[in-house]
């Protein structure tokens, strides 16, 4: 086997870079549970779940003896034109996992960027509602329909008009409006309610609200329950769709299957993806029958409800309730909140520490202000010490936690260990500009 810089050379070499990001010279040669080994024989302890992916962590010997029979059956029929034997029964598990007591199909995809494209497309149409209301932050992915969705600058540039208006979503820890958390009363939603929906936006033209519940790339931000409460009250009084994008949050990540069932939301629609099935590409968006069947074969892709897939699909669904990994996500999630209390007293430049479940986001900062620089060091520092993790945000500065949900107590202990000592090796300046140039990731 090749070592870590000879495969990095060969990659610069060969590998595109619109389609990647960095933040540390790693190449990965194999995992199992929340550990991973690069090709060096280095072990790491995993905190990203390769992007909320591997929630029932890597190699599952289940998961491995799904995809190896499914894969000795069949790989491949085009679920688009012929059937198969798992992904309508994957289909039917999944219909029992989602709030909302109505009846519901799902639809199925490769990406959550080409589910969220079906949002895109469809929702106006099958309304008769031509405009989308999403918010600042989210993020729906990279193709247009989801990068029109999306309120983040790197999916923006490649949009010129779209029929889609972005609001302030509640980034409470930095306020869009300048509020501090006691004395705030909702006012970016009363700013949308009150104006915005008076001059460019009527509600009678909104087919649908759609995000993320718990806001990931922009940096775990867990909106107030009662923004969520005037949200829900709006789309009610004006027969407004709520989307709920779970391709991050969902899966179990949060210690509920639907990160919007902690915060009592029954959405119409949910996107679903990364997670689903542990890394074989699929995407789902379940919900109501009459939206998924309202344009029969209107939006398809040749490998979209694949039996590989779906058979690990079927398998991880299992693990998760019969591993009860809910309530591990759960437990493990206050175990980092608890433990962060005592290592932010140490460290400055850690911020607010938020999150629910295994869904966790900690501000960095100097002084008052996000720092992107620092939150990366403290990355590249964790990786040098056997932690890998990732910094996103809206600023760049929040560092993600997001294990595996089978990720236990020594783990975790020795993982939060690890990034204690980082925080205090950046504050001391140990990590220089130098080391992290070649990794600027965003
Ligand atoms: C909330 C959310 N929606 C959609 C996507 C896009 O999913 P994919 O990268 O599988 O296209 C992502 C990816 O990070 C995401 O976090």
């Amino acid at each position: 086997m090749k070592q870590s810089t000879e495969v990095l050379s060969i990659e610069a070499e060969t590998i595109a870079r619109t389609g990647i990001i960095r933040y540390y010279p790693m190449v990965v040669s194999k995992g199992q549970g929340a550990r991973l080994w690069d090709v060096d024989g280095r072990e790491y302890i995993d905190f990203s779940s390769g992007g909320c992916v591997a929630n029932v962590g890597y190699c599952h010997p289940r998961i491995v003896r799904a995809i190896s029979e499914q894969a000795a059956r069949l790989t491949h029929s085009c679920f688009t034109v012929c059937s198969n034997d798992r992904t309508p029964i994957l289909a039917e598990k999944l219909i029992g996992l989602l709030p909302g007591n109505y009846e519901k199909k799902i639809w199925f995809g490769l990406s959550g960027s080409d589910a969220n494209d079906w949002i895109y497309k469809i929702l106006p149409k099958a309304t008769g509602r031509q405009k989308l209301v999403s918010f600042i932050g989210n993020y729906q992915g990279q193709t247009m329909g989801a990068a029109a969705l999306s309120g983040l600058l790197p999916q923006k540039r490649f949009l010129s008009v779209s029929n889609v208006v972005h609001i302030p979503y509640p980034y409470c820890y930095r306020c869009p409006l300048g509020h501090n958390q006691k004395d705030c009363s909702q006012e970016c939603f009363t700013f949308f309610s009150n104006y915005l929906s008076g001059s460019i936006c009527a509600p009678d033209e909104i087919a649908a609200f759609v995000f993320e519940p718990i806001q990931g790339d922009s940096g775990i931000v867990v909106p107030p329950p009662q923004y969520i409460q005037k949200l829900l009250e709006f789309c009610r009084q004006n027969s407004i769709l709520m989307v709920v994008d779970e391709v991050l949050s969902g899966i179990g990540r949060t210690g509920t299957w639907w990160s919007c069932q902690q915060l009592g939301i029954e959405p119409d629609l949910v996107v679903i993806g990364k997670a689903l099935a542990s890394g074989v590409p699929i995407s789902a968006i379940g919900g109501r029958k009459d939206l998924l069947d309202a344009m029969t074969a209107s939006h398809h892709v040749t490998c979209g409800g694949n039996v590989l897939a779906s058979a690990a699909g079927l398998e991880t669904l299992a693990i998760i309730e019969e591993e009860n990994l809910l309530a591990n996500a759960k437990e493990m999630g206050k175990l980092i909140l608890k433990r962060m209390d005592k290592i932010r007293i140490n460290h400055q430049i850690v911020g607010e520490v938020r999150g629910i479940g295994l869904l966790i986001g900690i501000e960095i900062q100097e002084g008052d202000d996000p720092s992107n620089k620092m939150a990366h060091k403290i990355v590249y520092a964790c990786w040098q010490r056997g932690l890998l993790l990732y910094y996103l945000g809206l600023f760049g500065n929040v560092l993600i936690i997001v294990p595996p949900l089978v990720i236990d107590n020594h783990q975790m202990e020795k993982g939060l260990e690890i990034l204690d000592e980082a925080l205090g090796l950046v504050e001391q300046g140990k990590i220089s500009d130098e080391d992290i140039r070649a990794f600027a990731a965003w």
